[in-house]
């Protein structure tokens, strides 16, 4: 880690390098901006929480001394307790499924069956092979009753020989790092003075369908920030930017004085207008997101 220089040479923050490949394929993942957004971290601070943890991009990144990613779905959880606590067998249980798939006669058959295993009972193992290789990496479930209902993509999933590497890379930088399924608001209540949370949950525009029977409500979260401020504890806010053809705006109603500073961390193309555009010209779907601190 260094220190990131200005062009007059002041210091803006330490410097982090993302892994050289995300683990998972999440919905909302934060991999491209994941540097951006660590180098806004205070330079001295505790434990680092991300309790939105999804494909945990930002804390992979972070790769802090005293960390802990937590997430609300229990399969996910499941995939990062493994990847801690026995490597090997998260290399496993993505090499078996890559295999049977690529044997197969029937790829989308194949795929059809692992989804089928995992709606029956969901779990991580299944999950893991899914958001890697299902339409375009977005895991949708419904809304009633949590049903993953993505349709196999296009793409060949990597190969278990690449995976296995990324396991590696991410088990080595997560080694500091508890996983904890959990609500937000029971982890934040944890952090004490000096530590940090960063917040990265659900878009409240775009992704309100995708995690499934999982309701989120941002004025619990922001009640949850505030009283972390009065404890001294940082926080750092990912929410929904604007949509630069300035067709959708999307605004939110922020409590005055919460956040100290606001940026503009630039996304690129937005995945799910992708998604719901195909055929369709994507000039104007540029959009950035905003990252807010209490500090
Ligand atoms: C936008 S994604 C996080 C993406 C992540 N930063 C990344 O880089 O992949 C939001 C995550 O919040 C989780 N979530 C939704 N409601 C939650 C809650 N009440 N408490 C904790 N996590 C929640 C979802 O399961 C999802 O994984």
């Amino acid at each position: 880690m260094t220190m990131a220089t200005n062009l007059f040479g002041e210091q803006l923050g330490q410097r982090y390098t993302r892994p050289s490949a995300s683990l998972l394929k999440w919905v909302g993942n934060k991999y491209r901006m994941a540097e951006e957004i660590a180098s806004y971290l205070p330079q001295r601070h505790g434990v680092f929480y991300d309790v939105f943890l999804g494909g945990g991009s930002v804390l992979a990144t972070v790769a802090p001394k005293q960390g802990v990613g937590s997430d609300v779905f229990p399969p996910l959880v499941e995939i990062w307790n493994m990847l801690k606590s026995d490597p090997s067998r998260l290399k496993r249980w993505y090499a078996d499924r890559h295999r049977r798939f690529v044997e197969a006669s029937d790829r989308k058959q194949q795929y059809e069956r692992v989804k089928a295993a995992y709606n029956a009972r969901p779990n991580g193992a299944d999950l893991l092979f899914l958001c890697r290789s299902c339409y375009a990496g977005i895991v949708r479930f419904r809304k009633s009753d949590g049903y993953m209902s993505t349709p196999i993509g296009p793409h060949n999933p990597i190969p278990a020989a690449a995976f296995a590497k990324r396991v590696d890379e991410w088990h080595s930088r997560l080694s500091h790092c508890d996983f904890v399924q959990a609500d937000f608001a029971d982890l934040m209540r944890q952090a004490k003075r000096g530590d940090v949370v960063y917040c990265d949950p659900p878009y409240t525009h775009t992704q309100s369908i995708l995690y499934g029977a999982q309701t989120f409500e941002l004025r619990r979260l922001l009640t949850a920030i505030e009283d972390c401020k009065r404890r001294g504890v940082y926080v750092l806010l990912s929410i929904d930017g604007t949509k630069k053809s300035g067709s959708t705006t999307c605004r939110l109603e922020l409590p005055a004085g919460l956040f100290e500073r606001e940026v503009r961390i630039e996304v690129g193309r937005s995945m799910l207008r992708r998604l719901q555009m195909t055929g369709e010209t994507l000039e104007g779907e540029l959009v950035s997101d905003r990252l807010l601190l209490t500090y």
